[in-house]
């Protein structure tokens, strides 16, 4: 079925009118849509269950931050949601301050609760990194030492994490979304597990704002553990955990690994920094194994975001 002809079933089944395309959206396709003088959004382009999980999480999270599901239909796929207006990302709040602010006000506000449906476990959405041990193991691209540490923290992770919430699952600037005088959480993947895992997109993505990365990355942390209750030391731990993961699917999609590696480096180091003396021994094995660096892009340079 063409795109086109996908728009037009949307229009019959919802009745709606879809007025153009929300301007630089990603993978699937989104589109402004009009209601019975409703202004609503159209998701298109996911697969059925990706369509399932949207709409699972979005009704779990509702009244909590989370945008409506106005409706949804599996079998074309496509979901209708309430539109955010005017819109904006937490991406367009450039003072990375406040918008450490206003993620933790939003964190906050979902309310982690156990989850009450079937959701996709932690576990489940890191298994690239067990399989890249089993298909490439000590012989793969990406430096090993990191790969075993990072299945090793994920195992502590988990089994001393006693109260598994639902989470959003890539709850990053670009979900973010202004909604009237406040804001709302869109695209959530629905995720049941430790609540530090919710936090690492956020501190992965523009990763220089306003100073240096690690200054950046130590001063969001100092936050979120402040204003949340959060512990420094898991939230470093998910994030080694989720740099190699994001190394691992580079690798399966064919595209650059070594800005996962480097992400899971900057972790590693606020878990040195952290004083903890397991810390600084696995640093010292790990950098041993991992000497000179032999990992690193030949010219070095860090291509985060701004
Ligand atoms: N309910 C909504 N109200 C207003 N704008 C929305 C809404 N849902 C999505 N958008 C806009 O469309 C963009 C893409 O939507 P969404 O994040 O749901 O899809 P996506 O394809 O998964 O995008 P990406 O892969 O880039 O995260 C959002 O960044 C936002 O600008
Ligand atoms: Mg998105």
């Amino acid at each position: 079925m063409s795109w086109q002809e996908i728009i037009g079933r949307c229009e019959v089944r919802f009745r709606i009118r879809v007025t153009g395309p929300v301007p630089g959206a990603g993978a699937s396709r989104v589109f402004f849509a009009t209601r019975v003088r409703q202004d609503v959004v159209l998701k298109v382009g996911l697969d059925e269950t990706a369509v399932i999980r949207e709409v699972n999480a979005l009704e779990e999270l509702s009244g909590r931050g989370a945008i409506r599901v106005v409706d949804c239909d599996p079998s074309i796929p496509a979901v209708l949601l309430e539109r955010a207006a005017p819109g904006q990302p937490l991406a367009s709040v450039t003072d990375d301050g406040r918008a450490t602010e206003i993620f933790c006000s939003v964190l906050d506000r979902l309310d982690p609760r156990p989850a009450t449906g079937t959701h996709e476990s932690i576990e489940q959405h890191v298994s690239a990194i067990t399989r890249y041990q089993e298909t490439r193991g000590p012989s793969g691209p990406l430096p090993f030492p990191w790969v075993a540490r990072a299945l090793e923290f994920l195992r502590g992770l988990v089994a001393s994490t006693d109260r598994p919430v639902l989470l959003h699952g890539d709850l990053h600037h670009g979900n973010i979304v202004r909604h009237g005088n406040g804001w709302a959480v869109i695209d959530p993947k629905g995720l049941r597990g430790d609540r530090h895992f919710e936090v690492i997109q956020y501190l992965l993505n523009y990763p220089r704002r306003g100073g240096d990365v690690d200054l950046v990355l130590r001063r969001r942390m100092a936050m979120l553990t402040e204003r949340l209750a959060l512990d420094a030391e898991r939230m470093a731990r998910w994030g080694v955990v989720k740099g190699v993961l994001d190394a691992c699917w580079a690798l399966e999609d064919g595209t650059d690994w070594h800005s996962g590696l480097e992400a899971a480096e900057r972790f590693a180091r606020c878990l040195v920094a952290s004083e903890s003396q397991a810390a600084r021994e696995w640093m010292k094995e790990g950098t041993s194994a991992v000497s000179g660096r032999s990992w690193r892009r030949n010219d070095a340079t860090f291509h985060g975001g701004c």
